[in-house]
C-alpha cells in the first residue's frame, strides 16, 4: 500500500506518499480501506520527532480515519466486509489501509461522507473525555474552552452546549470568534485584542467558571486560576504556551480546586472503548439528527499532506483539516 512517510534525513522533514508494507491484522481486528483521514496537532509534533507513537502503534502519522472494512480477522463480531466505519487510531491513518480492533469501530452514519467520518473520532473523544469524564462537567455549569476554533474546541463547544452548559471560549482572530459564536459559544473572546480574564469576570459579575479546558498551559495558568469558582476544575490537554509555571497552592486549597492533566493516545484499547461507549450513549443521537456536526475547515488530497500541515502550523484552520485518500 501507499502511506505518508516522514523523510527524517532532511532537516525540514518533508512528507512523501510512497510504498510501504501492508498492515497485518490479528484476531479481533479488521482491516480497513481508508478513504479519508484528518490532521491533529499531535501530527506536527510527531513529524518533528517530538512525539513518538506509543509502543505497538504504527509509526505512520494519523490518529483517525474513515473507510470501508476490507477483511475480518478471527473472532470479529457484528461487522462485515464493505461496512462504512470510522475509528480513533494510535497511529497509521495517513495510509491506504489500517488494522483496527473491532470494538473501536463506529458505524459511519447514513448520508455522511468519509470526510465527515474522519473528522469525528479524535476531537470529539478528546472533548468528551476531558469535559465530562475528567472534569465532570454538569448541566447548568459554565465552561471556558481555550482554542475554541481548534478541532477539539469546535467539538467541545457543541458538546457542552448540548449538555446544557454555558460556554465561553478564546480564539485568535475575529473570524474564529464569530464561528465559535455560531457553534454555540455565549461569549467568544479574541485573546489577541482582549483580556479574557477581565471579559469573563465582567460577563459573569465576578463569578467565573466551573470548568476550564486548556491547551495553552503555563502562560494562562494565573488567569485560569483567577477565573475558577470554588470547586472549579481545570483540565490541561496541551501546553502550547509552555509547561513550566508557578502555582499558588494556598489558592488551590482555599478554593478547593482540581487540576487535571490528560492524554488520550497512550491509553489502553479498553479505556478508549469505554470513552467511545459513553460518548456514543450520550451524543450519538445528536450526531445522527445533525444537531452536532464535525466542523470541516478544508480537504486536501493525501499527496498534499505537507501543505495541509502548514495550514495547521500557521493556526489558520477553523475545525478539522481532512486528507482524502481515495474517491
Ligand atoms: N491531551 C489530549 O488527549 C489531546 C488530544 C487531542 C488534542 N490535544 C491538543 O489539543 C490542542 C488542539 O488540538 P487540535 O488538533 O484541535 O488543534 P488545532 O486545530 O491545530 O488548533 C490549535 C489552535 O490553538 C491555538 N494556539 C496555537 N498556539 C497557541 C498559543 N501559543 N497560545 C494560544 N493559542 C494557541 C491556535 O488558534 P488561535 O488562532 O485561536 O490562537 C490553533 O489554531 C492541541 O494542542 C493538541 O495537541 C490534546
Amino acid at each position: 500500500m501507499k502511506a505518508i512517510v516522514v523523510q527524517t534525513d532532511r532537516e525540514e522533514r518533508p512528507l512523501r506518499w510512497q510504498e510501504v508494507p501492508d498492515p497485518t491484522y490479528a484476531a479481533g481486528e479488521v482491516l480497513v480501506d481508508i478513504y479519508a483521514t484528518a490532521l491533529n496537532r499531535a501530527d506536527l509534533a510527531q513529524r518533528a520527532g517530538n512525539y513518538p507513537p506509543p509502543p505497538g502503534a504504527s509509526d505512520i502519522l494519523g490518529l483517525e480515519m474513515a473507510g470501508r472494512i476490507a477483511a475480518l480477522g478471527a473472532e470479529v463480531e457484528g461487522w462485515k466486509v464493505g461496512d462504512r466505519v470510522c475509528a480513533l487510531l494510535p497511529g497509521g491513518g495517513y495510509a491506504e489501509r489500517i488494522n483496527v480492533p473491532y470494538p473501536m469501530l463506529m458505524p459511519l452514519p447514513a448520508g455522511w461522507s468519509f470526510e465527515q467520518g474522519a473528522a469525528l473520532p479524535e476531537v470529539f473523544f478528546t472533548a468528551y473525555l476531558n469535559l465530562f469524564m475528567e472534569a465532570g462537567l454538569k448541566e447548568g455549569e459554565t465552561v471556558l474552552i481555550h482554542g475554541g476554533a481548534s478541532g477539539v474546541g469546535t467539538a467541545g463547544i457543541q458538546l457542552a452546549r448540548q449538555a446544557g452548559c454555558r460556554v465561553f471560549v478564546t480564539a485568535g482572530t475575529e473570524e474564529k470568534v464569530a464561528r465559535c459564536r455560531e457553534l454555540g459559544a455565549e461569549l467568544a473572546i479574541n485573546y489577541k485584542t482582549d483580556d479574557f480574564v477581565e471579559r469573563i469576570k465582567a460577563h459573569t459579575g465576578g463569578a467565573g467558571v466551573d470548568v476550564i479546558m486548556d491547551m495553552v498551559g503555563a502562560s494562562y495558568l494565573e488567569g485560569n486560576l483567577q477565573l475558577l469558582k470554588t470547586y472549579g476544575r481545570l483540565v490541561f490537554i496541551a501546553t502550547l504556551g509552555g509547561s513550566q509555571a508557578q502555582l499558588n497552592l494556598g489558592l488551590l486549597m482555599r478554593q478547593r480546586l482540581r487540576l487535571i492533566g490528560s492524554v488520550l493516545r497512550p491509553r489502553s484499547v479498553a479505556e478508549k472503548v469505554e470513552i467511545k461507549r459513553r460518548f456514543m450513549e450520550q451524543f450519538w443521537p445528536l450526531l445522527l439528527d445533525g444537531t452536532i456536526t464535525p466542523v470541516i475547515d478544508s480537504v486536501y488530497p493525501i499527496e498534499q499532506a505537507m501543505a495541509a500541515q502548514e495550514r495547521m502550523a500557521a493556526n489558520q484552520n477553523i475545525g478539522k483539516i481532512i486528507l482524502k485518500v481515495r474517491e
